[in-house]
């Protein structure tokens, strides 16, 4: 019986561990993914970067962060400071960099410890096997690709480029009915659209106010809205059930937020807590 509960989902909809469970591990790493799968998550959210030797990984800026990565010298990195740029470095440099021992104020509550940013396909690899292991549902993936604004390349592949890197990376890893890829970058979503018809899209956008407008400027529509959930209402989530589209907003960290949203009719919660994900 306890093997048969452990391997069902807890969730009736889709928990999203946002950058894994950010609000407890270091995000973005493998340790913040396994906790989120230990909390019940059916998806993990994470971000992507490209090392200058072309390996695809899991990293929220295109270079080290200040405010959560401390050089190979166990240094800090002056505020502001983007000049330790990932895709001009190689990932043997890459994987010298702690970014997980920093405290970080936003999160107070997150365990310290040194860790490297992953390639995502050992992480893909980790969390598999994890799950088999402990007889855990296969958890889907939701990944972001991160192109800069102005697509010039200077700090990631521009936005084709990098859709290309992602979808060979990621073809015959996982069944692409585990995976949607999302990006505010609508020239992402755009190209990724026609080039790989399969592959399941999610538009991210600042704000929920203006789901009409939004649509027409991407030009389709994608399987998934993904707004910042404050101007988040049952009209906008209605018009888009309508449409056939699931609503999955982020970035909700309390659990009031996360039933206000629930009652809505939203069809998941990205969150940084698993943990305070409301049972229902
Ligand atoms: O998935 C949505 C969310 O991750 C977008 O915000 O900046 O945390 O990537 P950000
Ligand atoms: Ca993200």
């Amino acid at each position: 019986f306890l093997l048969i509960m452990s391997a069902s989902a807890q969730f009736t909809y889709d928990l999203q561990g946002h950058r894994g469970a950010r609000g407890l591990m270091p995000e973005n790493t493998i340790p913040a993914m396994i906790k989120a799968l230990d909390l019940g998550a059916t998806t993990l959210e994470l971000d992507l970067a490209v090392t200058k030797d072309g390996i695809v990984i899991v990293s929220h800026e295109p270079y080290m962060n200040p405010v959560i990565c401390l050089t190979p010298e166990g240094n800090e990195i002056a505020a502001g400071d983007k000049s330790h740029n990932i895709y001009q470095m190689d990932f043997s440099e890459v994987v010298k960099y702690d970014c997980g021992s920093k405290f970080h104020s936003g999160f107070p509550k997150q365990v310290k410890f040194h860790v490297s940013k992953p390639k995502l396909l050992d992480l893909i690899d980790v969390v598999e096997k994890y799950v088999a292991d402990m007889g855990l549902p296969k958890p889907n993936y939701n990944i972001e690709i991160k192109s800069s604004p102005d697509g010039d390349g200077t700090y990631h592949p521009a936005p084709k480029e990098f859709s290309d890197m992602v979808h060979k990376v990621l073809e015959g890893k996982l069944d692409w009915n585990r995976v949607n890829i999302q990006s505010f970058d609508f020239r992402v979503l755009q190209y990724m659209h026609q080039a790989y018809p399969k592959v399941t899209l999610a538009m991210l956008v600042e704000t929920a106010a203006k789901p009409t407008e939004q649509l027409a400027e991407l030009g389709f529509q994608p399987q998934i809205y993904s707004p910042y959930f404050i101007a988040l209402n049952k009209e906008t989530v209605d018009q888009l059930h309508q449409k056939g589209m699931k609503i999955i907003p982020w970035t909700v960290n309390t659990t009031d937020q996360m039933e206000r949203l629930l009652e809505m009719g939203v069809d998941g919660i990205i969150t940084d807590y698993p943990n305070l994900a409301p049972k229902r």
